[in-house]
């Protein structure tokens, strides 16, 4: 038992804590000075079936797929072969480390601009899927004008507070549609986010909630984002939050890593390519026109200033453990 006395001065403490050191703290850094020692290239068959040819980071850098530019990281694809018979070549870059729940924040300057067939998506997920977990930050297909932030998991995780649903993110049963919905922000998705020089994306993941945030560059990034010091308290309202239902977070989401990939066609675009009708009418399949148009492709790249992941404050949960106790 804490009494009310000794309970004073504790939360006393935490705000001191809390003003002091902000709630979380960093843990990696990933910029132009390291990112490619802390990213994996992945180059197996692409999981979601797509249309594309993930090399290694050998071929990625010989053929400038990938590399150091503008002060970021630059992670393109082939806008040059025709007719690649083995899929258009791309890269899909995935931590070394894995994460469970911490503060995500990514400072992108330019997405792969939406074309037909292009699926690109800046996202976390776990070892066992879908038992593990999936949060979907920036994706998309095709001509697709705004993000759509969903999550994946395994039957039985639904959120009475889901921005856009109470969908169970295990549906249909096997969490391949999953929870979500497209934000209707066109500042934050492809041609718009980069028409404004892009902005800061940050995932906010407690046992509590997820929450994804959007900062356009144009003038309303965090001062505390700028400073290394986030402060989601600060930020006003997410783009997107999950939290309150039967999802349990903890035992549905663990061990994430980060990934940035671009595929085609594949499980999303290519299933949806006839219900677009202009990409629909260019081409009869969406790999006939991937394969025939690289020319159409040479703005479906990354430029990523910085990917930070920020713990939540140890000495700020040790005490909470004590309330719990
Ligand atoms: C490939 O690697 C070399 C050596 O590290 C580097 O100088 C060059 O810039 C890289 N190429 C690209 C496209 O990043
Ligand atoms: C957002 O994207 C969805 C899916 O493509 C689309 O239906 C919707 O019209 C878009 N919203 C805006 C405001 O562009």
């Amino acid at each position: 038992m804490v009494s009310t006395r000794n309970l004073a001065r504790l939360s006393g403490l935490l705000s001191i804590t809390a003003q002091a050191h902000g709630a979380y703290t960093i843990q990696d850094s990933y910029d132009a000075s390291n990112f490619f020692d802390n990213f994996e290239f992945f180059n197996g068959p692409d999981p979601t079936a797509g249309f594309v040819q993930y090399v290694d980071a050998a071929t990625a850098n010989s053929t400038g797929l990938a590399g150091y530019a503008n002060d970021g990281i630059y992670l393109g694809v082939d806008y040059q072969t025709e007719n690649p018979t083995a899929g258009r070549a791309s890269v899909r870059l995935t931590t070394t480390k894995s994460y469970t729940r911490g503060l995500i924040i990514a400072d992108i300057a330019h997405q792969p601009a939406p074309a037909c067939g292009a699926w690109p998506a800046f996202w976390t997920f776990g070892p066992s899927w879908p038992n593990s977990g999936e949060i979907d930050i920036i994706e998309g297909v095709n001509l697709q004008t705004n993000t759509s932030i969903t999550l994946h998991t395994a039957p039985g995780c639904s959120f009475s507070e889901d921005s856009f649903s109470s969908e169970d993110c295990g549906s249909p049963g096997d969490g391949t549609k999953g929870c979500g919905a497209s934000t209707g922000n066109t500042q934050d998705y492809g041609a718009g986010f980069n028409e404004i020089g892009g902005g800061v994306y940050a995932l906010q993941w407690t046992s509590d909630a997820i929450k994804v945030f959007f900062f356009p560059r144009t003038g309303t990034i965090p001062e505390d984002i700028e400073a290394g010091n986030p402060d989601p308290s600060n930020w006003g309202a997410p783009a997107a939050s999950f939290s309150g239902g039967s999802c349990d977070i903890n035992a549905n989401f663990m061990n994430h890593n980060i990934v940035f990939d671009t595929t085609f066609c594949g499980q999303w675009a290519g299933k949806v390519w006839a219900e677009d009708p202009v990409c629909s009418a260019k081409a009869s399949t969406c790999e006939e026109y991937v394969g025939a148009n690289p020319a159409d492709f040479q703005d479906t790249y990354w430029l990523i200033n910085y990917v930070k992941v920020f713990g939540e404050d140890g000495a700020k949960r040790g005490i909470a453990k004590r309330f719990n106790a």
